[in-house]
């Protein structure tokens, strides 16, 4: 089997509709039942109503070892298809929306991460994130957490949400306050955002990745820059195949990416909600394009090196590939 990693999935959209309903069920939470459709998936119609439907899924998930179970068993499922690293995003506010402090949260997902190499041997990192569409306070509050509450697994911080509400400018205050700490920085742009949010992002907030930047393929110049500066996309073509920006994996830009000489990485973002994970992924990737096994493995290898993780990290995982 060919060995994974990913660096772009959001922690509370790994719960499988059966998890988030047994959390409800063990939690006496009553979940709004708009969020699952009659045949039990998760229900939405499009990105922003995909956005509400996991705010809702989020809320089942009420403490520390509810953290560290939804992380223990995501990174199961991630094992047994080969992935050897997750990076994985934290969302305190989604967190403290249900009254879970930031080092309750922190801790529960450290837990899992340590539960999860006891029992199958893959690594986690964790990147706190916060959320666009809540505006820049509480970004720098999320950010202020970050420095507040060090810990050895969290290498990086980040931004998820509505790409359309506020500008990358008004998050730059919460990106210097980390990346003066010393953690590398991602932003989501260039999702349902044109290539000029990718544009915004590179001018005003200190990323050494992006975040999807699967629309840079819209505008060449950019294309160019991405390139040649050999900045990362975290890609996640199931992702955007779900929320409508593209029909299929053979006309996702994956591939005129990859050949513009773009660093492709390959993610999941949300599986349960995309009826997709790291292995499907790869292996729709692989058909798509007519990759083979050492394209694949090579794409592995970037990821890798792509990784917010410290470099003796990156070595070991590099010599499992
Ligand atoms: N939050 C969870 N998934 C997301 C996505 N694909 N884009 C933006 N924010 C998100
Ligand atoms: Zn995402």
């Amino acid at each position: 089997m060919i060995k994974k990693a990913e660096l772009h999935v959001h922690l509370e959209g790994t719960a499988t509709p059966a998890l988030v309903r047994q959390l409800a069920a063990n939690n006496g939470a009553e979940l709004d039942p708009s969020t699952f459709a009659s045949d039990g998936e998760f229900r939405w119609n499009d990105f922003w109503d995909f956005l509400k439907c996991y705010d809702k899924a989020a809320a089942a998930i009420r403490s520390k070892d509810d953290y560290r179970l939804v992380t223990y068993d995501y990174l199961k499922r991630c094992a047994a298809e080969g992935v050897i690293y997750v990076e994985t995003f934290s969302s305190p506010d989604h967190a403290a929306e249900v009254g879970i402090s930031y080092q309750d949260h922190l801790d529960g997902i450290a837990a899992g991460i340590d539960d999860a190499r006891r029992d199958f041997g893959i690594e986690g990192r964790i990147i706190v994130t916060c959320v666009r569409h809540l505006g820049p306070e509480k970004a720098i509050a999320v950010a202020q957490s970050v420095l507040d509450a060090p810990h050895p697994y969290v290498v990086g911080f980040g931004m998820g949400g509505d790409e359309a509400q506020f500008h990358p400018k008004d998050f730059a205050p919460a990106f210097n306050l980390v990346h003066n700490a010393g953690l590398a920085t991602t932003n989501h742009a260039g999702e349902f955002g044109g290539p000029e949010s990718i544009r915004a992002t590179l001018e005003h907030l200190p990323v050494s990745r992006i975040g999807h930047g699967v629309r840079s393929i819209e505008d060449l110049d950019l294309l160019a820059e991405l390139a040649a500066k050999r900045i990362p996309l975290e890609l996640c073509p199931g992702s955007n195949i779900s929320t409508g920006l593209y029909s299929d994996y053979e006309s996702h830009p994956f591939h005129r990416l990859k050949e513009a000489g773009c660093l492709v990485t390959i993610s999941s973002d949300d599986p349960p909600f995309f009826a997709t994970s790291v292995g499907k992924e790869y292996a729709n990737v692989a058909n798509a394009f007519g990759y083979d096994d050492a394209t694949m493995s090579q794409i592995t290898r970037d990821t890798i090196d792509a990784a917010f993780c410290d470099d003796e990290l990156k070595e070991r995982l590099k010599s499992e590939i």
